[in-house]
């Protein structure tokens, strides 16, 4: 199974953003998370990460016929992008919403999320384990 694993903005700042919220891994540690877990399920899985949103609008597009489901942390375009929403629906595709922290107890603003407007399954506020259980979800139901 070939996974594709997208992260919004700001989260090349792991580590330094706020850590009390965030935790203190970095993103390049989180790499290194979701390649253990991926290989331990057996499952391949292709990270990537951008602070521009047009640019996760093609990767969601490139991932038509590429990748078999893609794992989301849109970071704040979770909450604003019908751009992206309207991505995932054009290609169909098996999307799984994660998040480190979880939105919902947090601001008023961050309840909405356009994402999981589409998404099959969420996975939040279980800091790296958020990305771990959505590629075990993933491979459990491939
Ligand atoms: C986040 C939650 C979002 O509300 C926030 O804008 C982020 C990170 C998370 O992983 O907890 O950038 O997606």
């Amino acid at each position: 199974m070939k996974i594709l694993v997208l992260n919004g903005p700001n989260l090349n700042l792991l580590g330094l953003r706020e850590p009390a919220l965030y935790g203190k891994g970095t993103y390049a540690e989180l790499e290194k998370h979701v390649q253990d877990v991926a290989r331990r399920l057996g499952v391949s899985a292709e990270m990537r990460q951008t602070n521009h949103e047009g640019t996760l609008v093609d990767w969601i597009q490139a991932a038509y016929g590429a990748f078999d489901a893609i794992v989301l942390n849109a970071a704040a375009y979770t909450h604003t992008s019908v751009a992206i929403l309207d991505a995932l629906k054009a290609v169909k595709a098996r999307v799984v919403e994660v998040h480190l922290t979880e939105p919902k107890e947090r601001e008023e603003f961050r309840r909405v999320s356009y994402v999981g407007m589409v998404a099959e399954k969420t996975f939040s506020g279980l800091g790296f384990g958020s990305y771990a259980a959505a590629l075990e979800y993933l491979a459990a139901n491939p």
